[in-house]
């Protein structure tokens, strides 16, 4: 297996552009089975997830064509309405069909996700919402399988925001008899991508971007052109390199207004950051400061950035606290960091971290897709050289994260399993 071998001390230097959002283009991708006809979506990024999902597609019986960034997904012809388990156990995402398939098809048969390296994610939620539908769902051997004529609109109440929950309903809702009412629904910027998506597929979807969204059914949607949002969780994860060992880099490409939160707390930090249209400039202090931050529901922190940011707190001088609020067991970075010389304690879902640290090189497990992303970051602070194993985390959610990092002058490099 690869492995990503870094040498610390460089400062990040120069211009990165950012790719398109994974967490957006995976349910836009799902979306396309609702419109029938050739879809083409643009600013595609080339990541493992990307290709998982595509692959489901065609499992479905759609047509996918990618010449990335562009994906073209036809869905004209679909006939095998089944999400299998070997799909669905490698990209928890993929239960983003369920909602489709339904609407389209009346019926769908989707593997349980299972487990999950940072928490038990369960879709019940998910499930709950077409149930309230109309839809009929039963579990059987290890499957959902969901039976509906026709959905129909309800209100769905969801007691807690869930960002894959609301885009189920919504998808689910485009096609259903009548008008569905969310509250309490996600406000995260890929929600309203796909908002925007669906409506220019001729759907009927209002609020998309506050907590409530409303949706009014309609009996068919069209296949349509659209360009993919910029990751945001991909911009954040080079801002903090940036702000990391005095650095200086630009990020082209980006949308601020998605980015708030992750700017604010940067500039908590002691980082500058300058914001020009869609780009910006992410200086490092000669010292770091301390900080406080608690992950929430977009606007909110986002605790896909949590794990990148006790990098940060890592190198500034003083005591950082940083609570995790959306998932229960998302400190499996912190291992990982303590091995490399990291002081850092864990009570309940607070860390306490003591820095500056003089973090030496090691050799260091990733176990999730932003705990990878630490750990390299980790590796650029740290003394000599970090070796990072199991990069298919990272290849799961980072485009060309060697290449992007190697340009800014990171002594970066992926090294094949056929050295070791
Ligand atoms: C999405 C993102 C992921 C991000 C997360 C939170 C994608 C592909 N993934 O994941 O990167 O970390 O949002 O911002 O967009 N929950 C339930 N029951 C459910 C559904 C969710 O209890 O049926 C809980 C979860 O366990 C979690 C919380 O709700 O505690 C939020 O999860 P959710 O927003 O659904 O996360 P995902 O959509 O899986």
């Amino acid at each position: 297996m690869d492995q990503i071998v870094i040498e610390g001390g460089a400062s990040l230097r120069g211009r990165v552009v950012i790719s398109g959002a994974k967490n957006a283009a995976l349910p836009l991708i799902c979306a396309t089975i609702l419109a029938p006809g050739r879809n083409v979506l643009n600013n595609v990024p080339r990541l493992g997830d990307v290709r998982t999902v595509l692959k489901l597609l065609a499992i479905i019986g759609a047509e996918v064509d990618m010449e990335w960034p562009r994906v073209v997904v036809d869905t004209s012809e679909l006939d095998n309405p089944v999400a299998p388990y070997e799909l669905v156990k490698t990209m928890r995402a993929a239960i983003l069909v369920l909602g489709p398939l339904v609407a389209r098809y009346g019926k769908a048969k989707v593997s349980l996700p299972g487990g999950c390296a940072i928490g038990a994610r369960p879709i019940n939620l998910h499930l709950k919402a077409l149930e309230a539908m109309g839809a009929d769902i039963e579990i059987k051997r290890g499957y959902v399988e969901v039976t509906c004529d026709r959905l129909r609109g309800a209100r769905i109440d969801f007691p807690v925001a869930t960002v894959g929950g609301t885009e189920n309903v919504m998808m689910a809702a485009s096609l259903a008899d009548g008008v569905t009412e969310i509250n309490n629904a996600a406000r995260e910027p890929e929600i309203e991508d796909l908002a925007d998506l669906l409506n220019a597929m001729g759907a009927k979807v209002e609020g998309a971007g506050t907590s409530r969204i409303v949706i009014t059914g309609v009996d068919s949607l069209r296949a349509v052109e659209h360009h993919v949002i910029p990751d945001r969780i991909e911009a954040g994860t080079f801002m903090v390199g940036a702000a990391l060992n005095r650095g200086e880099v630009e990020l082209a490409g980006v949308r601020p207004a998605h980015l708030i939160p992750v700017i604010d707390a940067l500039r908590s930090a002691g980082a500058s950051v300058d914001i020009q249209d869609d780009r910006l400039f992410v200086r490092g202090p000669a010292e770091l400061k301390p900080f406080n931050l608690t992950t929430e529901p977009h606007p909110g922190f986002p605790t896909d950035m949590q794990a990148q940011f006790m990098v940060l707190a890592l190198a500034a001088r003083g005591t950082s606290m940083i609570t995790e609020s959306i998932f229960e067991n998302r400190f499996m970075h912190v291992p990982e960091l303590v091995r490399m010389g990291a002081d850092i304690d864990i009570t309940s879902r607070s860390a306490t971290i003591v820095g500056p640290a003089r973090l030496e090189g090691a050799t260091v497990m990733a176990t999730d897709l932003r705990a990878s992303a630490s750990l390299i970051l980790a590796g650029l602070i740290a003394e000599g050289t970090t070796q990072v194993l199991r990069v298919y985390h990272l290849d799961r959610g980072y485009e060309n994260i060697v290449e992007k990092l190697g340009g800014l002058g990171a002594g970066i490099q992926r090294v094949s399993s056929e050295f070791f």
